[in-house]
């Protein structure tokens, strides 16, 4: 039986792939999942799994030497599945410190905790051990308009505190491929969506703003562009490469489906429409009228977008999940979680957001 430690998998794609894995593999895998339970980190994301003889929670920060090293000593780990991270943009703009601490020295300690763990005397490492990296196409930078994609090869170009400090982690990665041939593989994922989903990001804030009737904040012209990849497909794609890609590599994942935001918006609006009954009171209130355009993100990539070539021609992954459908069921997921929505959307929430788009 293969122990995989999960860091960061309270949060949005971490809770998704843990869903994911557990389908899949049922009782052939222990699951062993750490993390801070910081503002993004929600267990109740895992309330339908936590009762599970297989899967054991630990409350620790990754940045925590003692603890990290203790889950190493304590349990043969044979895979690292690394997504614990600050992830938002905006709130990097804000408060950049945090995310160079928990990106970049985080994964520093998780790497040294597992080198420790895995190297044997002669510098080589115990059989069937593997670390994978979960980063962002974000790292490229920014595409034009008119065309190119974000390759493997496309050199690395950051430009907000957030995806610096992810470039930064990613350095680290391979510099431990590099040095020490540590048994690891980084993957660059383009912008996911689904259940879960903090309502801090673009598209579960659109669904809660517009189903309570709020403005729909749309930053700039609302022509930036985003290819955007339904999270189920994302942890399928993590599962493939930790078990057919070659190591050292890195792999691009991407949705093949990029969309300027004010697209995404339009569609949100109209999807709500469709699927939600005469009868309910909020239909007559999701309306085009609700979008505003505020000011702009600082430093605003223009656009990403994916190619997935490698991971299809190396590993045979593709996303599946055809973008009508995703929006379709993640809104589904929304109208039957109200309660998660409330939960995550009380106290410290209601703080960022009035300070984020300056409402009293
Ligand atoms: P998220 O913000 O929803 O979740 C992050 C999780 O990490 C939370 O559970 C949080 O409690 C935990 N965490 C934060 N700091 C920690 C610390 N110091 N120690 C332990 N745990 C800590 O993020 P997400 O959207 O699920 O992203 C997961 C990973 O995937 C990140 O590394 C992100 O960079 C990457 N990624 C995200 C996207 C996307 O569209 N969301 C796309 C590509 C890559
Ligand atoms: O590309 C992958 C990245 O996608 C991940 O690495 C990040 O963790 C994830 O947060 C996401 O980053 P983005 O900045 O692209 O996602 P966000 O949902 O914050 O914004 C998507 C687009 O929508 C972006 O162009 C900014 C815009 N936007 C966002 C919000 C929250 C708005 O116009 N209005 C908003 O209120």
């Amino acid at each position: 039986m293969r122990t995989y430690l999960v860091t960061g998998g309270a949060g949005f794609i971490g809770s998704n792939y843990i869903h994911y894995m557990f389908e899949k593999y049922g009782e052939q895998i222990r699951i062993i999942n750490v993390d801070a339970l910081t503002y993004a980190g929600n267990l109740e994301n895992l309330k339908d799994i936590e009762d599970r003889s297989n899967y054991t929670f630990v409350k620790a920060d990754i940045c925590d030497k003692e603890a990290i090293n203790r889950i190493f000593t304590e349990n043969e780990i044979d895979r690292v599945v690394h997504f614990a991270a600050e992830s938002h943009v905006d709130r990097s703009i804000r408060e950049p410190e945090v995310f160079i601490r928990t990106n970049v020295l985080g994964t520093a300690v998780l790497l040294n905790c597992a080198k420790a763990a895995w190297e044997k005397e002669d510098g080589s490492y115990k059989e069937d051990k593997r670390f994978l990296h979960v980063s962002t196409d974000e790292v490229y930078g920014s595409l034009d308009e008119d065309g190119g994609y974000f390759y493997e090869t496309t050199p690395y170009a950051p430009h907000s505190p957030y995806s610096a400090s992810k470039a930064g982690s990613d350095m680290l990665v391979k510099s431990y491929m590099d040095t020490y041939h540590f048994p690891a593989n980084i993957t660059n994922c383009s912008n996911n969506y689904g259940p879960f989903q903090f309502p801090e990001k673009l598209i579960p804030l659109i669904i809660n703003n517009a189903l309570s009737g709020k403005k729909l904040p749309v930053y700039g012209d609302g022509r930036n562009v985003r290819d955007w990849l339904y999270v189920m497909d994302h942890a399928k794609a993590i599962d493939m490469v930790m078990e057919k890609g070659r190591l050292f590599e890195t792999y691009n994942i991407g949705g093949h489906n990029e969309k300027q935001n004010i697209e995404i918006i339009h569609m949100i609006i109209e999807t709500l429409q469709e699927m939600l009954p005469d009868s309910d009171p909020r239909k007559a209130k999701v309306t085009k009228e609700l979008i505003t355009f505020v000011e702009d993100r600082k430093g605003h990539d223009r656009r990403y977008a994916i190619a997935p070539d490698k991971i299809k021609a190396e590993i045979g992954w593709e996303p599946e999940t055809m973008f009508k459908e995703g929006i379709r069921k993640t809104i589904q997921w929304f109208f039957e979680h109200e309660e998660w929505m409330k939960h995550v959307t009380s106290g410290d929430y209601q703080k960022y957001y009035r300070e984020m788009y300056r409402e009293d």
